[in-house]
This record gives C-alpha cells, structure tokens and sequence, in this order.
C-alpha cells in the first residue's frame, strides 16, 4: 500500500491542495488503484512556497499545482505502485 499525503495547511489549501485531492482521487477510481493506495490528508512540511506539497510514500513534492497532479500521477505514483505505468496505460 503505497500512502499518498496531500498537505491541506492554511498555504497549500490556498494554492490547491483541495483540487489535488480531488484529481488524485479521480485518477485512484479510474485506474482502480483503491487497494493500492491510501489518499491521506497532512499538515504543513514548512515548504509551501509556489504550490502544494504532496508526499509520496516517503518522497516529498513540492510545488505540485492542480494542473500537473496528473503528470505527477504518471510519472511517480504509477511507477511506485505498479512498478511500471501498465495501469495507466491500459485505462488510457
Ligand atoms: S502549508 Fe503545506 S507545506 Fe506548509
């Protein structure tokens, strides 16, 4: 179970981490990843400048944006949870 943490302190809620979770929890419904991953929401990391800090497992993002969760989602999170991007692929 690869866990997904969502900073929702007072900076990154302002630039977005509410619309994050929402894309992210589309992109888990849609891949089907729900036994998979653990979409959890966290407090400040003391990194908020320019976006919203997202922790994958044990590595931390920054500056991440509604805009580019998905490229994140592909580029990081399918790879960790399926060790290639198969999954993305297939539901593409
Ligand atoms: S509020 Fe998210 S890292 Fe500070």
């Amino acid at each position: 179970m690869l866990t997904i943490q969502v900073c929702v302190g007072s900076s990154c809620f302002l630039r977005g981490s509410k619309k994050i979770i929402a894309e992210v929890k589309g992109l888990i419904a849609e891949l089907q990843l729900e036994d998979k991953i653990l979409l959890k929401g966290c407090f400040c990391h003391n990194k908020c400048t320019g976006g919203v800090t997202v922790m994958v497992g044990e590595r931390l993002f920054t500056g991440v944006t509604p805009e580019d969760i998905r490229e994140l989602f592909e580029q990081e999170i399918i790879q960790a949870v399926e060790g290639d991007t198969n999954a993305f692929n297939q539901n593409k």
